[in-house]
């Protein structure tokens, strides 16, 4: 390995829910390193950040159009060579773009834009670079997830028959029912966060996981949401019937306001020989089941893993994997992908995941807004 790889980030400030995340991700691997950034809109809070955690700051730009100027003027083996997008939805898409533009790879929070048009848009802006782009879509970066999807790649489970994931949260519940924090809320507005909330947010997580574990593809989608106030522009909760490639039938069922629920995100897989089993909240258990035998539990570290799921875990059998680490094997493959390493396309989600998550939540709040029909999502 060489220099580690210069790191610039967007957003994830001292009032940040996802920021540290990232920030202990991209260390994780001794990969990466942090050389500058906009942590904050406001110049006090972000220059003041920065230097409570101890970051050079030197680098650190009043906002991001100056970020792209500055860092341009330097020569090519200082410049930042991936910058990662941790703002609200609104500012993925032209903050990616300019990046993409500029010749900067790109690590980019989900949802990847607010709307469908804008990812394709994209998308064929990575086209035109030689830009690396990865979406955070941070399940997936769990070992007994990659154990899973690779389970059912070699046919442990046989052919795939029933898909049911269930990502359930409570924390709007406290918000929905107050018109004042509703509308100081930016993940319920539509000018912030897109056209949806509960789908945007964490039913977008769970359309992704099911194609990125079984590699099917999900055809068609019909949606039951719920706004609970007709003044409420944004779904807090639904459910969505999916039509996926050879005929398997599934659903995810989402909500933020689920009361007292925490990070409830489960996605259990059958197929004709076998069940899978995965709770985010207790992530390092995989459950097998299969008709008429003991449940079994496959950990972590063993050896009966497959190679994906190795390479994501750092320890021994019995050293609890978590949130971090989970996002930190996506930095890892992002980081072999920029060095030219050879990579599992397993490793980390791309722009395909980032465009088909964007279609997704299109298409259901389509689905919803017809009264609940059936809609294509290729
Ligand atoms: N992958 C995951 O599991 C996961 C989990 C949570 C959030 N997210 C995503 O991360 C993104 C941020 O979510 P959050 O919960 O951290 O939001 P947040 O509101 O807690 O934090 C957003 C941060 O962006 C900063 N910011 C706002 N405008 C900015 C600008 N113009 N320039 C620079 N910084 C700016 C804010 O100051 C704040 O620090 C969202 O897109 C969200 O969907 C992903």
């Amino acid at each position: 390995m060489g220099a580690k790889i210069r790191l610039g980030i967007l957003g994830g400030g001292g009032d940040s829910l996802i920021g540290v995340l990232h920030r202990v991700a991209s260390s994780m691997y001794d990969q990466f390193q942090i050389v500058g950034g906009v942590f904050n809109p406001i110049w006090e809070e972000n220059i003041g950040f920065v230097e409570k955690i101890g970051l050079p700051t030197n680098r650190v730009y009043i906002d991001f159009d100056t970020l792209i100027e500055e860092e341009l003027k330097l020569p090519e083996e200082e410049r930042m060579q991936v910058v990662s997008i941790l703002t609200p939805n609104f500012l993925h898409f032209p903050m990616a773009k300019k990046l993409l533009e500029n010749g900067f790879n790109v690590i980019c929070e989900k949802p990847m834009t607010t709307t469908f048009e804008e990812a394709k848009i994209l998308e064929s802006t990575l086209q035109k670079s030689n830009a690396v782009f990865a979406v955070t879509y941070t399940y997936t970066g769990y070992p007994m997830i990659r154990q899973m999807r690779e389970m059912i790649a070699n046919g442990d489970i046989g052919k795939v028959q029933k898909i049911d994931a269930q990502y359930y949260q409570g924390w709007i519940n406290p918000i929905i029912h107050d018109k004042e924090k509703r509308a100081n809320t930016w993940r319920l507005d539509p000018e912030k966060g897109g056209i949806s909330c509960c789908i945007g947010d964490i039913g977008t997580h769970a359309f992704d996981m099911i194609e990125y574990v079984t590699q099917l593809r999900v055809e068609k989608v019909l949606a039951d949401l719920n706004y609970v106030y007709s003044d409420n522009k944004m779904d807090v909760d639904g459910t969505v019937l999916l039509h996926c490639t050879n005929n398997v039938k599934g659903l995810i069922r989402t909500s933020q306001i689920a009361t007292g629920e925490e990070n409830s995100f489960s996605v259990n897989i059958y197929g004709e020989k076998a069940g899978l089993k995965w709770q985010q909240e207790n992530p390092n258990h995989l459950y097998l089941l299969e008709d008429g035998q003991p449940l079994r539990v496959l950990k972590p570290g063993h050896v009966y893993n497959s190679e994906l799921s190795l390479e994501g875990t750092k320890l021994p059998p019995g050293h609890p994997e978590g949130i971090f680490d989970s996002m930190g094997n996506i930095y890892k493959g992002v980081a072999k992908a920029i060095r030219n390493e050879p990579y599992n396309h397993g490793e980390f989600p791309t722009m395909t995941d980032g465009v088909r998550g964007m279609n997704f939540i299109e298409r259901a709040v389509e689905s919803h807004q017809k009264g609940n029909v059936w809609i294509n999502i290729d």
